[in-house]
């Protein structure tokens, strides 16, 4: 893992200084009576503490954000505009730059970018854990042109990770779902090694079942990881349902639901059938090896909770998790999108605000904007 971050402390009298802060305000927006508004404003009242500390101490804070993906062009969709406003009403006194990603130089990591942006800056502070993992101008350029510092936040996220991976309270149990086995299996690798059980839930679990010679019938499947799938399944770390919920193949499931009949299976889904959530004999099972954690790491949902007839499986496991007394660390916008719509956010140690990020950090042990701040000039 990582080495300790810079931090803002070292810089001493901020008084009249001019701070560029890299946040994410990459957050769901929905159109309300014709306008967009923020309808999760975690990630900006996270960033709050640390504005209202920067402009006590006299600085001039400026914040810039992603914000979707316009890919290079000024996009009248992803303006901050519905940002800005939101984070109006919450602190007063900063300025929002326009969505970054308005400019190809961003995702190009152009250096010419990065140095018109942090141009008449005195530091640089990044607190965009969630966005930290890419390597763009914003991310990687000022920390080579002006000190620069991680974020409060930012080094909170990092040391949570960091001491639950190298020095967790055992037994540790690591919660691993989603819908594809491909963006999780290296994670899954790692936690194999780190933890003492891996649960293995959702879409990605097809795989992992037809790799022991189950059926799976039509649900998500991914030949190219099948042989890994068996290899993780061989170290006796991982754990995945023994049963499941779900559909006829091809009729529609999702946020809108539907009235369909949910079929219920074994082992094995028949042909013509799709699974989409976790049994209650893998609830059980999963729930077994909660209750004897004393760390717990989550990233993933256990099926297709957006549709209320597939949310059963991730929401008994949230609530085990909630109650398990364990330390408990979540990640991933969906896993925290479930913990909100259950009202168990505060019942967790650590709400992460990145899911790619943190699934990189532990799969890699490092992230390019990490990277970037320990390695400046300036330190
Ligand atoms: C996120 O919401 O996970 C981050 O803001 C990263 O966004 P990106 O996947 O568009 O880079």
């Amino acid at each position: 893992m990582t080495a300790s971050l810079p931090s803002i402390e070292r810089w001493g009298s901020l008084s009249g200084k001019r701070i560029l802060v890299r946040v994410d305000f990459n957050t769901p927006v929905a159109e309300i009576d014709g306008t967009l508004v923020v309808t999760d404003d975690f990630r900006i009242r996270s960033t709050v503490p640390l504005f209202e500390d920067l402009l006590a101490k006299g600085a001039t804070v400026v914040a810039c954000t992603h914000f979707g993906r316009p890919k290079g062009k000024v996009v009248a969709q992803y303006s901050v505009e519905p940002v800005r406003r939101r984070l109006g009403e919450l602190c007063a006194g900063v300025e929002l730059l326009e969505n970054l990603r308005f400019n190809p130089g961003e995702e190009a990591n152009d250096p010419a970018f990065g140095a018109q942006l942090i141009a008449g800056f005195d530091y640089y502070i990044n607190e965009a854990f969630s966005a930290s993992h890419r390597a763009h101008a914003s991310i990687m350029i000022p920390p080579t042109l002006v000190p620069s510092a991680a974020g409060p936040n930012l080094q909170r996220e990092v040391e949570t990770l960091r001491s639950l991976l190298d020095s967790p309270a055992r037994p540790f149990v690591a919660i691993v779902g989603g819908a594809k086995v491909s963006d999780k299996l290296g994670v899954v690798r790692v936690l194999a090694e780190k933890a003492d059980t891996v649960i293995v839930g959702g879409g990605m679990a097809y795989t992992f079942e037809a790799s022991v010679g189950r059926t799976i019938g039509s649900s998500l499947f991914d030949r190219s990881h099948l042989d890994e799938c068996a290899k993780l399944l061989a170290t006796g770390n991982v754990l995945i349902p023994v049963d499941s919920r779900g559909l006829v193949a091809g009729v529609p499931f999702g946020a809108e639901g539907g009235d369909d009949p949910v079929a219920q299976f074994g082992e094995n889904i028949p042909d013509g059938f799709e699974g989409l959530d976790i049994g209650a004999r893998s609830v059980d099972a999963f729930k077994a090896a909660i209750s004897k954690a004393a760390t717990i790491l989550w990233n993933g949902p256990m099926g297709v909770f957006e549709d209320p007839r597939f949310g059963d499986g991730t929401e008994a496991v949230a609530r085990a998790v909630a109650g398990s007394g364990a330390v408990s660390v979540v990640g991933g916008g969906d896993s925290v999108a479930a913990l909100k719509d259950y009202g168990l956010e505060d019942a967790f140690s650590f709400v992460s605000t990145g899911g790619g990020a943190s699934l990189e950090l532990v799969e890699l042990g490092d992230l390019p904007g990490l990277k970037a701040l320990r390695e400046s000039a300036f330190n």
